[in-house]
């Protein structure tokens, strides 16, 4: 196991919890936490995991966005290498061969609004505040939100948020489908990770499979898609939980999946 100062990994069973450490500054991503969360996600993923929670500690914050005292005076090269870097860690979250789930329990701000839609499913705290806050900083989304955000609420809402800098509460955003579910504050912790424990038990190399599908319906045409979703779908076949899911059917019993 690593030692990181800023994020701290945790295992329960199949499930791993990568829990962004700052809260002092709410959990402000600079460039060392940045490239723990890098190194926690091959870990995570190295161990085998059946499914990944996202998280920010203390009760103020998921992820309060990029490190503004950072980026004050950062050159051009030096903003692209971190855009890259949050750009790295967006898509090893989107990548990451098992679910991954963003328990959204406080502010979630610009990178912080982003790690998260890198997520497969978003559950907010009754209190969290999201948006994609960086115009009033001079900037724009840098680490994936202009390209995700539209796919998440639609393009009108995708710009309104961005272009107002928008602080909207879990109500909001569950109604525009930025967060698929609300929960009060205090069941956030229990209740995402009785979601991540039921899609750890589900058929590993399915939900992969599953996972890398819908990635791609975001990435090809619909005729490349599907010929991409029946490959996939072909490849599950002979694999012990597909026998063992499809005989325990048959039989009438709960299935045991690898
Ligand atoms: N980067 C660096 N430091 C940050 C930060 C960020 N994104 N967000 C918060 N902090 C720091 C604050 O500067 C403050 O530091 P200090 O104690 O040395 O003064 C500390 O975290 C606590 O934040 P503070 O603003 O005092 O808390 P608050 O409860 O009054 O407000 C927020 C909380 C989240 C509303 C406010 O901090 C905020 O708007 N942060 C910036 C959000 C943002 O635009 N993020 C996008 C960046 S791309």
């Amino acid at each position: 196991m690593s030692d990181w100062e800023t994020i701290r990994l945790d295992y329960d069973g199949d499930v791993a919890t990568l829990t962004v450490d700052r809260p002092d500054r709410l959990n402000a991503l600079n460039v060392d936490t940045l490239e723990a969360i890098e190194e926690a996600l091959a870990e995570a993923q190295d161990e085998g995991v059946g499914a990944l929670v996202l998280t920010g500690a203390g009760d103020d914050a998921f992820v309060a966005g990029a490190d503004i005292s950072y980026m004050q005076d950062l050159s051009t090269p030096e903003a692209q290498a971190y855009a890259e870097l949050g750009h790295r860690v967006a898509d090893a979250i989107e990548q990451f061969p098992a679910p991954v789930i963003a328990a959204i329990n406080g502010y979630a701000f610009g990178g912080g609004c982003e790690l998260a839609l890198a997520c497969d499913l978003r559950v907010a705290a009754e209190s969290a505040i999201i948006g994609q806050t960086e115009i009033d900083l001079g900037i724009i989304p840098g680490w994936g939100g202009s390209q995700r955000l539209p796919r998440l609420v639609g393009d009108e809402m995708a710009r309104r948020l961005i272009f107002f800098g928008e602080r909207i509460d879990a109500q909001d955003a569950n109604e525009h489908g930025l967060v698929g579910e609300i929960v009060a504050g205090d069941q956030l912790d229990d209740h995402v990770a009785e979601l991540a424990a039921d899609l750890a038990a589900k058929p590993t190399y399915a939900l992969a499979a599953a996972k890398e599908a819908l990635n791609q319906a975001h990435e090809t045409s619909q005729e490349a898609g599907l010929r991409y979703e029946r490959r996939l779908w072909s490849g599950l076949f002979g694999t012990h939980d597909q026998r063992e899911g499809m005989e325990a059917f048959l039989e009438d019993r709960e299935p045991e999946f690898e």
